[in-house]
């Protein structure tokens, strides 16, 4: 394993990590998710994500007991706020109220003492950016996160933050995480890589296989027991159009020239970039994993 800067902080990164979005408390139970978590730290993985959202709270408890046994100073924990997790209006967004709640919530769910990264999951229109960049600011002066970050907002919103704490002497954020893949790259490379790379902010990049297209499974037909077949995802089969798996296939040609297999040729593509800190990957079995 490598491992990489998150951004011009202190902290190490393993390029390749783990989250846990779709898979655990669906397809992924408490057993398993203890063994995939446990073999990915084996091969050096040292970031593990999650958010408050995912599987409503189940993704949180599982990935909490999941990491019980491992010295908690050798792992990266990330959890997100933002997408709405209380009915009403305030259950949701990023509020001083709601950021305060839902990470206590979440380092309950847990079972944790604090986080190292802790992401605003996106942007929220309603709330001041300088109420955000404040109430960051201090859930880190109060030792319940480490770094703060971004998910999907725009350079010019991160900008603002940014300068809104170095403005205030506040904890500016330290990484963004962005959709980076083959099928999904102008955005990150023309407007996002530039941006973080002149803030000195990490990257940590999702789904890279673009939902599992990019490993090649779909090239001949749509296998059972996967992704789309899950009754809140069906909309993941509309990406995969005939032009998507054309492409893919002569990308299969193309790893099996290099003799290696189409997912680790999705990868390697997204590593080839010095401003992503760490690809997260996801995975419902073992051998996916590895
Ligand atoms: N910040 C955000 O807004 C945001 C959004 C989305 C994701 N994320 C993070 O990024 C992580 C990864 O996203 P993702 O799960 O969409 O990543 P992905 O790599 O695009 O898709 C992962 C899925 O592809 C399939 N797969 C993985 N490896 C495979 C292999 N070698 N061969 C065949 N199939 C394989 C599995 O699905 P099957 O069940 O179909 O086999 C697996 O669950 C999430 O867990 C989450 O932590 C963040």
């Amino acid at each position: 394993m490598h491992y990489r800067r998150l951004g011009k902080s202190g902290i190490k990164i393993s390029e390749l990590s783990y989250g846990s979005w779709v898979t655990f408390g669906t397809q992924v139970d408490e057993k398993l998710a203890g063994e995939l978590i446990k073999a990915a730290y084996d091969q050096g993985v040292n970031f593990f994500d999650c958010a408050d959202a995912y599987a409503e709270g189940k993704a949180e408890v599982l990935m909490g007991k999941a990491i019980k046994g491992i010295q908690r100073e050798t792992l990266l924990i990330s959890s997100k706020v933002f997408w709405p997790t209380l009915p009403g209006p305030n259950g949701r967004g990023l509020s001083r109220k709601h950021i305060t709640e839902s990470i206590h919530t979440t380092l309950k769910r847990m079972g944790l003492e604090y986080l190292d990264l802790y992401f605003c999951h996106r942007y929220d229109p309603d709330t001041p950016i300088e109420e955000v960049v404040r109430t960051m600011n201090t859930l880190i002066q109060q030792g319940k996160i480490l770094y703060w970050g971004t998910s999907e907002w725009e350079p010019a919103q991160i900008a603002l933050a940014y300068g809104i704490a170095k403005e205030n002497n506040l904890i500016p954020p330290t990484m963004e995480q962005p959709q980076y893949s083959l099928f999904h790259r102008r955005r990150m490379e023309e407007h996002v890589m530039p941006l973080a790379s002149e803030l000195g902010m990490g990257l940590t990049t999702w789904s890279p296989l673009f939902q599992g297209l990019l490993s090649g499974k779909y090239n001949d037909k749509i296998p059972t027991g996967t992704r789309v077949s899950l009754e809140n995802y069906t909309w993941v089969k509309d990406r995969i159009t005939p032009e998507r798996i054309g492409r893919v296939r002569q990308l299969t040609e193309l790893a099996k020239e290099l003799g290696c297999t189409t997912a680790q040729l999705s990868l390697a593509w997204i590593l080839r970039r010095k401003e992503v800190s760490a690809i997260i990957t996801g995975a419902t079995r073992l051998e996916q994993l590895d």
